[in-house]
């Protein structure tokens, strides 16, 4: 197995920014592509703040974030992701669109190259079929925020061989991840465990056993998590998390999954979480 040298990471958002530093300080080069130019200029702002966040706490030496960032290609022209020899595509949550990035980099980029998705709910099995090397696709399912988060769920496809799971493992343990392995089902384990929980924690807001702040303090201090279900979900985005509650209620077909209501009038409100500045809880918009 040939040590991957060069990736391409599809989407310049929060997750594809945050691929792309933990795999150009990993020494990796790195073909960062987004439809837009202030998409990706937006990316590289985000990648510069946290690579100094890293050197003001020591983890990196001041003198590699350039370096670091030097190994970022950013680009509005796909055909730049050509000589790549893996790609994790960070594209928004949407088959149609994923399914077209997958068609497209199946047409351009060598027969040998992996197709890797960061998606958080879709089906790998699925998207693989819209190529032509079901074989070579897999899901490298990243956390927020990925330069902190330790996990990697790598996800088999149907289709998805040994050699490109192995290929994804190595990736993972190079960028200083844990990676775990998965089978495709719907939300994998992460999403599929996570958002029932957020998901109820929402509705005992709205059955008003308790507000918000108490339902997240239950959590940080009686179960010792980081954060809340509420605060998570503001972090995650409710929309995020209502799009996935509705692939698990499709994909299940079972009604213990169904979206709560108030998560959906929220959404509905505009109230996204931290990124439209109020959900459960109000921010200052950054
Ligand atoms: N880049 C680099 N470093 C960062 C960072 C970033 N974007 N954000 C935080 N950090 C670092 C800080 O510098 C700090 O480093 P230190 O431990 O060396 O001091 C450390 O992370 C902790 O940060 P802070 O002290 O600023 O803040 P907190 O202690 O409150 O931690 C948190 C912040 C790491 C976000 C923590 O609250 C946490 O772990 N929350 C849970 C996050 C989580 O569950 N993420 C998964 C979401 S689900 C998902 O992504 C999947 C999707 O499919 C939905």
């Amino acid at each position: 197995m040939e040590e991957i040298t060069t990736v391409g990471v599809i989407g310049a958002g929060t997750m594809g920014s945050g691929i792309a530093h933990v795999m150009a300080r990993s020494g990796l080069n790195v073909v960062l592509c987004d439809v837009e130019q202030r998409f990706l200029e937006r990316g590289l702002g985000q990648i510069r703040t946290n690579l100094g966040r890293e050197a003001a706490k020591g983890k990196l030496n001041t003198a590699e974030i350039e370096p670091v960032l030097a190994r970022i290609a950013a680009t509005t022209d796909r055909a730049a992701l050509a000589p790549v020899e893996l790609v994790v595509e960070a594209a928004p949550e949407r088959f149609d669109l994923k399914a077209e990035v997958f068609r497209a980099l199946d047409a351009l980029l060598p027969a040998n190259a992996i197709l890797a998705t960061n998606t958080s709910s879709i089906s790998i099995t699925k998207l693989a079929a819209v190529t032509r090397r079901p074989a070579s696709v897999i899901g490298m399912h990243f956390f927020n925020p990925v330069p902190v988060m330790a996990l990697v769920e790598v996800v088999r496809g149907m289709a998805t061989s040994d050699a490109t799971f192995a290929s994804v493992h190595a990736l993972a343990v190079r960028l200083g991840k844990t990676p775990v392995e998965v089978n495709d089902a719907p939300g994998f384990v992460s999403n599929r465990v996570l958002m029932p929980l957020i998901n109820e924690a929402a509705f005992a807001v709205m059955e008003s056993v308790a507000t918000a702040e108490a339902v997240d303090q239950v959590f940080k201090l009686g179960m010792a998590h980081p954060m809340g279900p509420l605060t998570l979900a503001d972090f995650i985005g409710l929309d995020v998390c209502v799009d996935i509650l509705r692939v698990l209620h499709e994909g299940f077909g079972d009604p213990k999954y169904r979206p709560c209501p108030l998560l959906v009038r929220m959404v509905d409100a505009g109230w996204l979480g931290r990124k439209s500045g109020r959900g459960f809880y109000r921010y200052e918009k950054g």
